[in-house]
């Protein structure tokens, strides 16, 4: 393990495991992108996968959410299709359409293509550069997030090819092909494992795992495709890293935290479209709920962005809470508003505490 700064914030850390604070920390997702105008200048000169394959400019990018405001933890520029590269398919990024594979597996059989055991190391070795280069950087200021792609939600882009209305395709292997399907996400969870535990040893202080798409199961295609997944990836990963805090994230999975919550992650993330009060019933003290402001809120002026985020802080209450959006930062997005959200989850958390 290379010999890293001092952390001198370690908030996100501490409520993870479960620890009381006097504030409730605070990050988003997709903090590094193009609502950002300094990302937008890296952007014009280098194509998104030239950004996340240079060490340099990933944590240039990475760093520069941290510099702007008062975020409690920074997340490793990079994407969830490193995998399906690593895997031996080509991935585009498409202007104004998003990812596209130009072959994707449109039958099981295409299975072939991909490569058995890649050498996750060798493959994704400048995801770890990103990330030991990105922390020495960011010179303790805030924990470094590593993350991958949960099997479901990656095995729907290899089939789909990209995003998709449904992912009708993707869903009917799951019937059509069901031990086909079982293969690919065991597969796919295989190299997830590895590249987890690398990103740890490159210096990531927490994992988490993005299930984008769980939102299209129902509870008991669920269980059979995507929580057995998902609990194996947090199983293998406690065993070689049993101190980093592992989150989840499966998008519209509402039906599902009660199965989440008997897993090995401390975290689980949550949409926009679920109630704070009501999820902390079911989960109780028994994990650490991030969420869930909807980002579009942020298209609201400061009062009306202050009065959510009072409204989720005393729905989630002051213990076992990271404040975060429901999904992603918009392209669109006023950076001032980005600034107001995270001003006020730590001016008002502090309040509920009398601090
Ligand atoms: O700041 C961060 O959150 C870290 C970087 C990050 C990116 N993608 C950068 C990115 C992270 C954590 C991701 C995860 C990711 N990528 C997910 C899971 C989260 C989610 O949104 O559900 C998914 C599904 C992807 C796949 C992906 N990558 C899509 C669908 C797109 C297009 C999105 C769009 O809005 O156009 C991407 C591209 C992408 N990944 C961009 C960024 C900053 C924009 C690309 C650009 O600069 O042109």
């Amino acid at each position: 393990m290379p010999d890293f700064p001092p952390l001198k914030n370690d908030l996100i850390l501490r409520v993870a495991r479960g620890e009381s604070t006097t504030r409730t920390p605070v990050w988003m997702m997709r903090q590094a992108g193009r609502y950002l105008p300094e990302y937008q200048e890296v952007r014009s000169e280098h194509e998104f996968f030239d950004v996340v394959g240079t060490p340099e400019l990933a944590a240039e990018v990475t760093i520069q959410p941290i510099d702007r405001f008062d975020l409690d933890a920074a997340i490793i520029f990079s994407d969830i299709l490193v995998i399906p590269q690593a895997l031996g398919l080509e991935v585009r990024m498409v202007k104004g359409k998003g990812p596209h594979f130009p072959d994707p597996l449109r039958s099981p059989s295409d299975m072939s293509r991909l490569t058995e055991s890649p050498d996750v190391d060798e493959e994704l070795g400048h995801v770890y550069d990103a990330l030991t280069l990105t922390r020495k950087e960011l010179d303790g200021r805030v924990p470094l997030i590593g993350f991958s792609g949960a099997p479901w939600t990656l095995m729907a882009y290899m089939i789909e090819g990209g995003g998709s209305k449904n992912y009708k395709r993707a869903r009917a292997w799951l019937y059509e092909a069901p031990d086909a399907a079982h293969s690919l996400l065991q597969q796919t969870t295989d190299v997830i494992v590895d590249y987890l535990i690398g990103q740890v040893r490159a210096g990531a202080q927490m994992l988490q795992v993005f299930d984008s798409w769980a939102g299209l199961f129902g509870p008991q295609t669920f269980r059979t495709f995507a929580l057995p997944y998902l609990k194996q990836i947090a199983e293998r990963v406690k065993k070689e890293c049993p101190d980093v805090p592992l989150v989840v994230f499966a998008k519209g999975a509402h039906y599902a935290l009660e199965d989440l919550v008997e897993t090995d992650y401390e975290v689980i993330g949550l949409d926009w479209t679920m109630d704070p009060k009501a999820a902390r019933l079911v989960v109780g003290e028994r994990a650490t709920l991030q969420g869930n402001l909807d980002p579009c809120t942020l298209y609201g002026d400061a009062e009306t962005i202050r009065r959510a985020v009072q409204d989720m802080l005393a729905g989630f209450g002051s213990h076992r809470h990271i404040a975060n959006l429901g999904h992603g930062m918009h392209p669109d997005h006023d950076p001032e508003h980005a600034r107001i959200f995270v001003d006020s989850v730590h001016e008002v958390s502090e309040q509920m505490r009398g601090v």
